[in-house]
């Protein structure tokens, strides 16, 4: 059997898709390209309506490549299949497996049986009340996705699902209540990773801060974790992914000035810089107490790269709100974020909330941030030029020179750097290794950098 897997929306998917191929591998599937391919998988998201949309055309392409194919079938995964179900299966009937966050880990033995069993259809859409435990699997099938990790690094799940419920968010619904993974077994699996020659873990979860508070929780929390990952022998660069600033501890913030490889760089997704809309959307925090939390972390670590997620047009948003945003944006300056036109998304409380702001307003909004965003971004690289700094690459750059041999990896505030290798040493190898960079020039969303030391 062959499979292909598209992956849209957020690392948990790239995750689960690396781990679905994996599994697969071991059972003696081959990865082939679409057009090729017995089985396509699509691990979906649904966090706002666009990606929603790209997997209905994903799925009407896919009804179209299948027409000669008889045998040729699709499963769905991810947000949309646990918001969709069954629907999926009786709209399109090449889908035969429809599976989500929770039933993942039955997927490769359901896959196994469909291909087995002409005609049959099924669903893995149950939520479970503790973290659902997959089995090992461990060679190849890395995702090709802009957000797979590189050689050498891995993701590594620490739980699932949420409970926060902000008022504009699926998440609650498609990935369910959170459920915490055993600390043996994040514990083991990081172990696992290390010994295959990984040197940078990301952990990641819906709101990694709040590990260990739930069910199954095991008295063990997000601090704690952090410490023991990081104390691992081998582990060079530990991150982790996503953060609630309601609930990052301040044992977490320490940990920044404690833990020599955790890497100085978080993602805190601030939302919107005005407290009426913090308010309306359920977040549980307001700028004072952000701002807090990001001055304890600069004084924690004053290097630390901050980024986050901001939404304009939340319903009621006005034009003052988004002043307001604006100038958070100025007093944290951010180097990085990602930002969002509201969507109503079905079943969250926003839907019902009013006035809707008009798609121009929220459009002109949205441009505004974005043209703010890239000055800041690059006064932040600017400043980087002449430092020193480790670069971790991935591999070759997209961009390559006549008279050098470019190479693409990352500082360990996340920033890109690309760095030339010539004369002799443009037949290294850099991928999977590390090397001390001098800074010499900042792009417009990247970093130059020269060769001060050798690669290890
Ligand atoms: N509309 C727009 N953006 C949203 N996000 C989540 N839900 C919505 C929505 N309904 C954004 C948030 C979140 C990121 C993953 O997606 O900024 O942090
Ligand atoms: Fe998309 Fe959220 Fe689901 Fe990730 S958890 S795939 S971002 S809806």
């Amino acid at each position: 059997m062959k499979f292909h897997i598209v992956t849209f929306g957020c690392q948990m998917n790239v995750n689960d898709s690396d781990w679905l191929a994996r599994a697969l591998l071991a059972r003696g599937w081959q990865e082939a390209p679409e057009d090729e391919a017995d089985l396509v998988v699509l691990n979906t998201c649904s966090v706002r309506e666009k990606p929603e949309q790209k997997v209905h055309s994903a799925l009407g392409r896919l009804g179209q490549s299948f027409r000669g194919r008889p045998q040729a079938f699709a499963a769905v995964g991810g947000c949309v299949a646990q918001q969709l179900g069954e629907d999926l299966l009786r709209r399109y009937p090449f889908v035969r497996l429809v599976f989500g966050s929770d039933g993942i880990a039955q997927a490769p033995n359901a896959l196994e049986r469909i291909a087995a069993e002409p005609g049959l259809q099924m669903a893995l859409l149950d939520f479970l009340k503790t973290y659902p435990e997959r089995e090992e699997a461990w060679e190849g099938g890395a995702a090709a996705h802009a957000d797979a990790p590189g050689p050498r690094q891995c993701f590594v799940n620490i739980m699932q699902g949420c409970d926060n419920f902000c008022a504009y968010c699926i998440v609650p619904y498609t990935r369910g209540r959170q459920k915490s993974r055993r600390p043996e077994a994040v514990l083991r699996e990081c172990r696992e990773q290390i010994a295959r020659g990984v040197r940078e873990i990301t952990l990641l979860g819906q709101n990694v801060n709040s590990f260990g508070q739930d069910a199954g929780g095991a008295g063990m929390n997000f601090a704690e974790l952090l410490h023991a990952v990081a104390a691992l022998p081998g582990l060079d660069r530990l991150r982790f992914t996503t953060s609630h600033p309601k609930d990052i501890a301040p044992e977490v913030v320490r940990a920044f000035g404690e833990l020599e490889n955790l890497c100085p760089h978080l993602h805190l997704p601030l939302q919107s810089g005005s407290d009426a809309v913090l308010r309306r959307m359920g977040r549980k925090y307001d700028t004072e107490r952000y701002l807090r939390i990001v001055r304890e972390l600069q004084a924690a670590r004053p290097d630390i790269a901050l980024g986050t997620d901001l939404i304009v047009g939340f319903p009621g948003e006005t034009d003052e709100d988004f002043e307001r945003t604006l100038e958070m944006m100025r007093e944290v300056r951010f180097e990085s974020s990602f930002s969002f036109k509201y969507s109503d998304r079905p079943g969250v409380a926003a839907v019902n909330m009013t006035p809707k702001v008009d798609p121009q307003t929220a459009s002109d909004r949205l441009s505004r941030l974005q043209e703010l965003q890239n000055e800041i971004t690059s006064e932040a690289l600017e400043s980087r030029v002449g430092a020193v700094c480790e670069v971790l690459f991935d591999g070759p750059s997209r961009v390559q020179s006549e008279d050098a041999a470019f190479w693409r990896g990352r500082d360990s505030g996340g920033r890109i750097v690309n760095v030339p290798l010539c004369g002799a040493e443009r037949e290294e190898d850099l991928a999977g290794r590390m090397m001390p960079v001098r800074i010499t020039e900042a792009k417009k969303h990247s970093l130059i950098g020269e060769k001060t030391g050798e690669a290890w």
